[in-house]
């Protein structure tokens, strides 16, 4: 029988839990064309939201573009993954698709290639100029917004990678277009770094500073996610605890990625046998064994101060209590040290801080961390 967990892809239906608050939300943003910027941690689920957000909108007679921008090395890649995003929202014959391409595109020609995984698919004809190009992939989302009358909701997915290029050539121009399109376009722009997509837009200096409204995702409720994990298993024919699917629950901190992932691991062992709690340690135990050569990696790399101060948040875990005399003692450490070490480690985003309290992002490189 099939896993009824799913990690480490979109998830969407029944395997998708709750999130209708976001959905409202971001559903009603779009249809009232307005820009927003959404980040969070890696794998809080912004891929799996967003496309559940454009399926919603899409029956409102929105035109969802989604771009992923991950793959994105220099400026030319964002305007051909930019160009295909919008030819892959267009129906019909690929002659047609052209066709109807060449009416959005002015400078950029459409054409047939064959992509990395063997597939035809519609690309564009790259032109010399990068201003050129831009100004032309931005601008066609506003004239196919005019040709079928319809709003446009363009999603730059893993946005970040924009601001890791050597020119802000894109932010510039973008920024431009952007303000231009006003209400019949709406923009969402999506990263996981969390640190570096707040800088893009929270700094004056940078061209997105004040361009929509910042929406950061967070956990999803432990009440939410027991019942998502008992409806889970249940879809097997296997019956959970309450209490078990809830421990479940608190080992993954409320995390979706590592309820999902545990919960999948719990399932595993759970055929023809009673859940207990034995089990959720079993799973655990299986699962940190199978990212054992990752997290070593890991740990490899890190300086001895970040190790410490890795090991002092896993042991300690509150602000205050890191900066205490008795901690800084035990691993002879100074404040100033530590100080740095933590600035270091969020911006490897190995850490964050919530509530004015620092945490490990990974929540498995955790539980890994404390048993070594
Ligand atoms: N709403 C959700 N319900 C259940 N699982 C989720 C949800 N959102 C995310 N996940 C889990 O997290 C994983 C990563 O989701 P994804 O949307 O790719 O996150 P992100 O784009 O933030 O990195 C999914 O494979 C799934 O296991
Ligand atoms: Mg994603």
């Amino acid at each position: 029988m099939q896993n009824p967990f799913v990690y480490g892809q979109e998830v969407f239906g029944e395997i998708f839990c709750n999130r209708t608050k976001e959905i409202k939300e971001l559903v009603s943003d779009i249809t009232s064309g307005q820009n927003v910027i959404i980040y969070s941690p890696r794998r809080y689920g912004k891929t799996s939201l967003i496309k559940e957000v454009l399926k919603k909108t899409e029956k409102e007679g929105v035109i969802g573009i989604y771009v992923d921008l991950y793959a994105v090395l220099k400026e030319e890649d964002f305007v051909s993954i930019y160009a295909a995003a919008i030819s892959k929202t267009l129906s019909g014959s690929m002659e047609r698709i052209i066709s109807n391409l060449k009416d959005i595109f002015r400078s950029l020609r459409p054409k047939i290639v064959i992509n990395s995984q063997g597939e035809t698919e519609i690309g564009v004809d790259l032109v010399k100029d990068t201003n050129i190009m831009i100004e032309d992939v931005g601008n066609a989302v506003q004239r196919y917004s005019d040709k079928y009358k319809k709003q446009v909701a363009v999603v730059f997915d893993e946005f970040q990678q924009i601001g890791l290029l050597k020119t802000d050539k894109i932010e510039k121009r973008l920024r431009g277009i952007v303000q231009t399109h006003g209400r019949k376009v709406s923009y969402i722009f999506m990263g996981s770094k969390k640190h570096m997509i707040y800088d893009m837009f929270s700094n004056p200096n940078r061209p997105f500073y004040k361009i929509g409204r910042h929406y950061p995702i967070g956990k999803i409720s432990a009440e939410k996610l027991t019942f998502f994990v008992i409806e889970r298993f249940k879809s097997t024919g296997i019956s959970i605890p309450e209490d078990i699917a809830r421990k479940i629950v608190d080992i993954a901190e409320c995390h979706p990625y590592y309820v999902q992932h545990l919960g999948s691991s719990v399932w595993k062992l759970a055929e023809h046998k009673r859940i207990d709690e034995k089990t959720v340690e079993d799973a655990l135990t299986l699962t940190l064994a199978e990212e054992k050569s990752a997290y070593s990696n890991i740990w490899d790399e890190l300086s001895l101060n970040h190790k410490k101060v890795l090991k002092m948040l896993v042991e300690s875990g509150q602000e205050n209590k890191i900066y205490s005399i008795e901690n800084l003692q035990k691993f002879n450490l100074t404040a100033s040290v530590v100080q740095k070490t933590i600035k270091s480690l969020l911006l490897k985003e190995l850490i964050d801080k919530s509530n004015g309290t620092y945490d490990i992002n990974d929540v498995f490189f955790k539980q890994w961390l404390l048993r070594i």
